[in-house]
């Protein structure tokens, strides 16, 4: 097993294999494959452009890295490393090279894993930052046509605060609320990906440079990076680039989870708010009558086990000096399992999403119930020169009373409150649809505003895509 390890040539006694294996990476590493072959390729030219190895050698090795490369496309590379006897993705890729091209021997001069995982680490979750702004827009696409047919239909909700009813709002509103955040999802993901190709490690060795002429400039420029790392110390030891872009697919499953949340309590039949298709609906291997919401309840608890992952990642980067030290593969295998999780769910939540309908009747009939209107009837006092105390109390009280009268706020209270003010009437909403419709300010509820915010979201997404 031993015999395809990248080094041992100091060591007296061959490793034990169960800390070989311990020690492995390969399995999250195979996630990276495609991106250490790019790495590969990149320092081919770089080493070619320093003159250390020949035209010959060089051709060479790029035919076998794009062999390998086909190889990986095809699936058939796994099954290959897993039985090369390599400790990670980039000795599994090195046996495949020197075993397609006697030049295989010289690809790794100047080169050391540490500035390879440091690169391929980045072009990878560069790439899936990317992937993860697409499902963002989609999850926005999605979340903008229910929200333009619910503004049509004029659909109300009952907006809560602590899940208890606060004031009428327009389901659409809510749908712009959830998608404003997706926003801000796609807009972290892009600049994730953006900065992660901003400087490129390649060519920092194993932490100080090379004495080789490695033309770094050419490596960076293969594989899209804007400039060469400037301190090779740090490029080794630094995984920002990385935590970014896993950040980023924390974050954007954290919103998937807020609104897989209120999608489960909606679809519960005491609330009755939305139903869940059956394409997106599990049963019961007991109860023939149930129908769970699977897919938001698996969201939710990814959207908690990343932000704990997360929490690992930073703290394994917390605790080492500068340079590479092993705790690193941790970090990196930390790292593979958000993104692609994270990458899961967002696919998942979308899919989920599309299988969703409202219950407009129900909605609209509980709108206004529980009295969430009492906000305005507080608020025309108020433009009637009451100070905001003596609004909140009065219709505190007259709240009271049709509670106890088991009725909702009529023109009967609305007199009453006047009268304790000394105004001779007053003119309030009295139920949810004249609620959103007295809304005045700018990103309210009001149906001219919530047109507004999602025509603006429609164009962006347009912009970005
Ligand atoms: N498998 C290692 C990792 O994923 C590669 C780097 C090994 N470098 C070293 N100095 N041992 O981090």
């Amino acid at each position: 097993m031993s015999g395809n390890l990248q080094w041992g040539g100091r060591f007296q006694s061959a490793p034990d294999p169960a800390l070989i294996a311990f020690g492995s990476s390969l399995e999250e590493d195979l996630a990276l494959a495609a991106f250490d072959v790019q790495c590969s390729r990149a320092h081919v030219l770089a080493l070619r452009g320093g003159k250390i190895i020949a035209q010959n050698q060089a051709d060479e090795l790029i035919a076998a890295l794009d062999h390998i490369a086909a190889e990986i496309e095809s699936g058939e590379f796994a099954a290959f490393a897993r039985n090369s006897g390599a400790e990670d993705i980039h000795g599994a890729i090195d046996v495949r090279v020197r075993e397609l091209t006697p030049a295989g021997a010289y690809l790794h001069a100047g080169r050391s894993r540490n500035d390879q995982v440091a690169t391929t680490l980045l072009l990878y979750a560069a790439d899936r930052a990317e992937k993860g702004k697409q499902v963002a827009a989609r999850i926005i696409d999605r979340l903008l046509l229910y929200a333009e047919a619910e503004r049509k239909e004029g659909t109300l909700l009952a907006g809560t605060t602590h899940w208890q009813p606060a004031q009428p709002v327009l389901l659409a509103f809510y749908l712009g609320a959830v998608a404003e955040g997706f926003m801000r999802d796609m807009h972290r993901f892009a600049e994730a990906a953006s900065k992660a190709k901003e400087f490129c490690p390649l060519g920092s060795g194993a932490l100080a440079g090379s004495t080789l002429p490695l033309d770094r400039k050419v490596a960076c420029a293969a594989l899209g990076f804007r400039q060469p790392t400037r301190n090779a110390l740090d490029a080794i030891g630094n995984r920002d680039g990385a935590l970014d872009v896993a950040h980023a697919f924390v974050r954007a499953a954290a919103n998937a989870s807020r609104m897989s949340e209120e999608l489960i309590v909606w679809c519960a039949p005491a609330f009755s708010y939305a139903r869940l298709g059956d394409e997106a609906s599990t049963g019961s291997s007991l109860m023939p009558q149930k129908r769970n919401p699977d897919p938001f309840e698996l969201v939710r608890g990814t959207a908690a086990d990343l932000s704990g992952r997360y929490a690992g990642a930073v703290a394994s980067i917390a605790a080492i000096g500068f340079s590479y030290h092993r705790d690193l593969q941790v970090t990196k295998s930390i790292i593979i399992g958000i993104v692609e999780r994270g990458l899961a769910a967002l696919d998942a939540f979308e899919r989920a999403l599309s299988h969703v309908t409202f219950n407009r009747a129900r909605m609209n009939a509980l709108a206004d119930a529980n009295f969430t209107v009492a906000t305005d009837v507080a608020d025309a006092l108020i433009a009637n020169g009451v100070s905001a105390r003596d609004a909140h109390a009065s219709v505190g009280a007259a709240v009271m009373r049709a509670e106890e009268e088991g009725r909702t706020l009529d023109a009967t209270d609305l007199q009453r409150v006047a009268e304790e003010a000394s105004l001779s009437g007053l003119d309030a909403p009295l139920d949810a649809k004249a609620s959103v419709l007295a809304k005045k300010t700018f990103g309210s509820t009001h149906p001219d505003e919530v047109e507004r915010a999602l025509g603006t979201l429609r164009r962006e997404i347009e912009a970005a895509s």
